[in-house]
């Protein structure tokens, strides 16, 4: 059950699309303890929790499953360094789950900024604040997790489905700079049996930086280019960044000056931010005819053949405020008059490093959203948000018939409905392993089922065995997207020894897409979630609810990654009888039961570990160059069966945009004795594994 309640008037986001929860008065709210409002921030709800409790949720975001124990801030900013120490990220994502004592969940849909303080001042208190403004807080009680999540994806509507190649593998770094980088790409890929769907192409394909332009020295014919790629079944996915470049004669700077579609100051003249073209404008994202404009712009790549999107810095991410880095300017003149010391000396230098994403500068500039002119921070976390959402409603107008791919990386609950996100820029560091397993099933609750984090980590520089390790959790993430900064060590898999491990790796992800593809758009037609804390199948076994490091993907499979660098193996917590496939390759594998409970676990660095949930099986398909050529006629199952075990296979055309769950699901019962018998759409040879 949900119910809603309202405080002041809240500035609509559209992340809710049923929102006939009744509306109640927020003194009813359970939980709630009282509204504080100096300094203008609201105490929206403080709960004592049990000393078991455990709180999941909150998407994207910094430590563990279990949220317990620090202090969470939404407030999309661009920041790489992904420490324990931070309190956000690129996303607001603001849903919670309550679970011990007693179990609830909490939406605070609130554009602003919103703390969430989980046993951080106080062990045992969870208190959330709201800045000045208003929001809608939603309850909800049930008496299972993953029902409470499915009431809260039911309001607030279907998530995103991605074409079936966005299961494929993609390989990106910042720094390809011409056709011949991605050629050479494709190449040594295809040459080596390293299955691809994609290359990415970071801001160098740009003229200067520019939005929805090519550089015609680098890619000289693009069209003939992303044809040339299409005929080996590659996609080529160009990033969009969110700041529009001042340069006179560039049309899309020049349009939209002229019908006023770029944030404004206070004097009603443009805001100016730096970002990587240099001096920018910033599309009014949440005044409709702006964002119907800048979605139009897709169009412009749209037609050269290109298919799938990534939307970039869209916090969005300011490098420097114009007016304040004039004020800065004339600071240092100050300093450098003056002798260095404990005070100036760090004044100069806080002076240079507080440029970026400034407070102040995103107070510096105004939206028109619903006939109201409101200010920046007020919404701040709407606009990766709005700039996605530009970019989905042009594509249902301009390619009703087909799915796009498209992701993100600032988000709000409601941009699920438009793309995926990935998680920003991630380090080369073992520990982000793990984090990025922890994040999934809070991205999933929220909505977020496309997603993926940058295998092999964006900074810093990786190790051959790092990337194989990250891409042994990366085979079971939907977007499975090898990405790097400029600067680092190279790291497509060939620029390592031992490319037959990759190559068995990588062909597994493409044994495994009808599984994966099945469960997602299942996951995303029900509502529910495809990346499954132990805990959420498993409610009443106390052992599971404290397992942070494994996770359950889809109704069949548990995963347990290594994520500890030269770890022979681990240990694993089976709260049931599950059967272990030790994959090397689709082909090469052990097999063995293992008894619930605790054990160790070995897993060499090239071996990927799938454990089988009793009556459960997995279809497996034999892998192809790329998703097109994957294999659905033959099918094998893996299976660990004791009594009888029945799966839907969901599967269709990969691109279309109408989804008939029930017409494309195919029933297939395998019997103790090993009996296999399918019906439904799917015409395949089924074997057991
Ligand atoms: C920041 C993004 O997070 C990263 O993925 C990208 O490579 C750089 N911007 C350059 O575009």
């Amino acid at each position: 059950m949900i119910k809603r309640f309202t405080w002041g008037r809240p500035v609509e986001t559209e992340a809710v699309v049923k929102r006939e929860a009744g509306e109640r008065k927020l003194s009813e709210v359970p939980y709630f303890s009282q509204v504080q409002t100096g300094d203008g921030r609201v105490s929206v709800l403080t709960y004592h929790m049990g000393e078991h409790d455990i709180i999941y949720g909150l998407g994207e975001n910094i430590r563990g499953i279990n949220k317990r124990g620090w202090v969470y801030e939404s407030n999309c900013v661009d920041d790489p360094i992904h420490t324990e120490a931070r309190r956000n990220l690129y996303a607001s994502h603001n849903f919670f789950l309550v679970d011990g004592r007693e179990r609830f969940g909490v939406f605070v849909d609130a554009p602003q900024k919103v703390t969430f303080d989980i046993g951080y001042t106080d062990r045992d208190r969870l208190a959330v604040t709201v800045d000045a403004g208003g929001f809608d807080l939603y309850i909800l009680e049930g008496d299972s997790l993953r029902q409470m999540v499915r009431e809260f994806r039911q309001i607030i509507g279907r998530s995103y489905i991605p074409p079936k190649w966005g299961f494929g593998y993609g390989q990106s770094r910042w720094g390809y700079e011409n056709e011949d980088d991605i050629r050479q790409v494709v190449k040594r890929h295809r040459d080596n049996g390293v299955p691809l769907d994609s290359v990415y192409m970071d801001i160098d394909y740009m003229e200067r930086f520019k939005d929805f332009t090519v550089d015609e020295e680098k890619f000289p014919k693009f069209p003939r280019f992303v044809e040339e790629m299409r005929a080996q079944n590659i996609h080529l996915v160009p990033i969009i960044d969110a700041g529009v470049k001042i340069e006179k004669g560039y049309s899309v700077y020049e349009e939209g000056v002229e019908n006023g579609y770029f944030c404004k100051k206070e004097d009603g003249s443009e805001f100016v931010g730096g970002v990587w073209p240099g001096r920018c404008h910033f599309p009014d994202m949440l005044n409709d005819d702006a964002r119907k404009w800048f979605g139009r712009k897709y169009k412009l790549l749209l037609d050269q053949g290109i298919d799938g999107f990534w939307n970039d810095m869209n916090e969005p991410a300011l490098f420097y405020g114009e007016d304040y880095l004039t004020k800065a300017f004339e600071k240092l003149d100050e300093y450098r008059k003056q002798e260095l010391n404990l005070h100036t000396f760090f004044g100069m230098k806080n002076l240079v490093l507080g440029l970026s994403n400034r407070k102040e500068d995103y107070e510096s500039f105004y939206h028109e959203y619903k006939w109201e002119r409101i200010r920046h921070d007020k919404v701040h976390n709407l606009y990766g948000y709005y700039m996605t959402r530009s970019a989905g409603e042009a594509f249902d107008e301009l390619e009703p018939d087909k799915r796009i791919l498209m992701f993100s990386r600032a988000s709000y609950v409601g941009m699920h409905r438009y793309g995926g996100v990935w998680t920003g820029d991630n380090s080369s560091w073992w520990s982000h392993i793990l984090m990025n397993l922890q994040m999934l099933p809070g991205l999933n609750m929220c909505g977020f089922l496309y997603t993926g984090a940058d295998l092999g980590g964006f900074g810093c520089d990786t190790t051959e065995d790092l990337l194989l390790r990250w891409l042994e959790l990366g085979i079971f993430t939907p977007l499975m997207r090898n990405h790097s900064a400029k600067g680092t060590r190279e790291q497509e898999f060939y620029r390592f020894g031992h490319v037959e491990d990759f190559r068995g790796i990588i062909g597994l992800r493409y044994a495994l897409v009808p599984y994966l593809y099945s469960e997602f758009v299942k996951a995303a037609m029900r509502d529910d979630m495809m990346f499954l804390p132990l805990a959420f199948v498993y409610p009443k076994d106390q052992e599971a609810a404290v397992v942070e490091d494994q996770l359950m993907v889809g109704e069949s499979v548990m995963i347990a990654p290594v994520y500890r660098q030269n770890a022979r193996g681990r240990y694993v917590y089976l709260p049931e009888d599950m059967k272990l496939y030790r994959f090397r390759s689709s082909e090469d594998v052990d097999i063995e039961v293992l008894r619930a409970g605790h054990h160790y676990v070995k897993a060499e660095l090239n071996e990927v570990l799938v454990f089988v949930r009793p009556n459960h099986v997995v279809p497996l398909a034999g892998g192809g160059c790329c998703v097109a050529d994957v294999d659905m006629s033959r099918l094998r199952l893996l299976h660990f069966v004791t009594d009888q075990a029945e799966y839907e296979l969901y599967d269709d055309d990969g691109y279309g945009k109408k989804i008939d769950l029930e017409s494309g699901i195919t029933k297939v019962r395998v019997t103790v004795d090993g009996k296999v018998d399918a019906e439904g759409a799917l015409e395949a040879e089924w074997t057991l594994f």
